[in-house]
């Protein structure tokens, strides 16, 4: 056998991948599968912004289906970074902003921009699960540290300063809104996490996939506590709702942005044309999109408090934080499944197979949330949500009823 990279030993297909298949088996069997595991939104761009994407495709010409600059069209970079202004966030010149092949891509250049051979990633535990197999891939090592469903999973900077060290730890890693639990990283967290990269000269890696999907509460902007460490990872797969576009962007210091720039590069030479074009529309009719976002935050915001009210209702000894943004929320089921000797990723095949309902075990986005699901919001109707957690409900009756029968 030829020689190959170990470096491919280090990835794994996305648990949201396979759970898509065993759904799709269910599906081709004629099953009704309530879809709560992926971050699919719901809603496709507005119809405005339909119709011009139609548009530049009928009439764009060549400029439309070419090769783009690689790191984005200049004009692009201008409106990316005025948008991250207007939003309330730090003012970027758009040489600090480069745009990637979504969201993935970006988190992509981004770790193997900054993460050394042998470098210490700190991930919270839980938390988005493409971060961990990118660190390894980078021939990093992950430090997890835990944050807990009573302290709203907001860091805690004294565990935090446990795991770093001084010239071993390269990277922090924040989502916000966080991505499986909802929760928006507070000032305080935050200011705390930018004084321990100061002092111990490390990268944050600010992951805002979701700013704009906030419900309460204010998005922190981290590259303004610290402009010189701080690594923003941004996508368009969820505002506006194009994910198989695949468009996202990079935004930090200009020096470290030129090195993901050639990474990012040298992986698909240059970001989806059309996409860039769509975009660009979209960033800059103003109104209308800061219309669409707010129209967008209403949609998913009915849809969590569908899940929020089901769950307080039905499950009544489930941990659940009330996502204050995002796409998801993490319902930790302990008191019910620790007694039964499940855990989640059983329960996760248990509810696909008997109940056709979709969700992604707690396990995926750590080590130490063995009894939780991250349930989605984002792809399905309120009462398709209530019948989801319906039955997430009674199969654990059932399976508690099973465990008292005799023999
Ligand atoms: C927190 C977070 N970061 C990054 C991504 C990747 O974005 P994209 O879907 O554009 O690749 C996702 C996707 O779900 C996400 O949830």
């Amino acid at each position: 056998m030829p020689p190959y990279s170990g470096r491919a030993s280090t990835l794994r297909e996305s648990p949201t991948r396979r759970i898509d298949a065993l759904r799709e088996r269910l599906e081709r069997e004629g099953r009704d599968v309530i879809l709560l595991s992926t971050g699919q939104p719901g809603v496709p761009p507005p119809e405005w912004l339909r119709e011009e994407a139609a548009r530049l495709a009928r009439e764009g010409g060549m400029g439309v289906y070419g090769y783009t600059p690689s790191g984005g069209y200049w004009r692009l970079r201008e409106l990316i970074a005025l948008d991250v202004g207007e939003l309330g966030g730090p003012e970027l010149d758009p040489r600090q902003v480069v745009v990637t092949a979504g969201g993935q891509a970006a988190m992509y250049a981004a770790l193997a921009a900054i993460v050394p051979e042998g470098g210490e990633v700190v991930l919270l535990d839980p938390t988005y699960f493409g971060y961990e197999p990118l660190v390894r891939h980078f021939g990093g090592r992950v430090r997890w540290v835990p944050v807990r469903a009573e302290e709203g999973y907001q860091p805690d900077p004294d565990r935090v300063l446990e795991a770093v060290e001084r010239g071993r730890t390269s990277a922090i890693v924040l989502v916000t809104p966080d991505n499986p639990t909802g929760r928006l990283l507070s000032r305080s967290a935050a200011r705390a996490l930018a004084e321990i990269a100061e002092d111990y000269d490390l990268w944050l890696v600010a992951d805002e996939a979701y700013k704009t999907l906030v419900y309460e509460g204010e998005h922190v902007w981290l590259y303004s506590l610290d402009p010189e460490r701080v690594v923003s990872v941004n996508t368009f797969s969820k505002d506006p709702g194009m994910p198989g576009w695949r468009l996202g962007y990079v935004y930090g210091p200009r020096w470290i942005v030129g090195k993901i720039h050639l990474i990012h590069e040298s992986l698909v030479y240059c970001p989806p044309s059309i996409a860039q074009r769509t975009i660009m529309a979209y960033l800059s009719r103003r109104e209308e999109r800061l219309r669409h976002v707010e129209w967008l935050r209403g949609h998913y915001r009915v849809r969590r408090d569908a899940l929020l009210e089901e769950a307080a209702r039905r499950l009544p000894r489930a941990r659940l934080a009330r996502p204050q943004g995002g796409m998801f929320a993490f319902l930790d089921l302990r008191r019910y499944l620790e007694p039964l000797g499940v855990d989640a990723e059983r329960l996760a095949e248990l509810l696909l197979e008997r109940e056709g309902v979709a969700a992604v075990p707690g396990t995926y986005f750590g080590t130490s949330h063995p009894y939780a699901l991250r349930l989605s919001f984002s792809t399905e109707t309120p009462e398709r949500i209530r019948e989801g957690v319906a039955r997430i409900a009674r199969l654990l009756g059932d399976l508690e009823g099973e465990a008292k029968a005799p023999g």
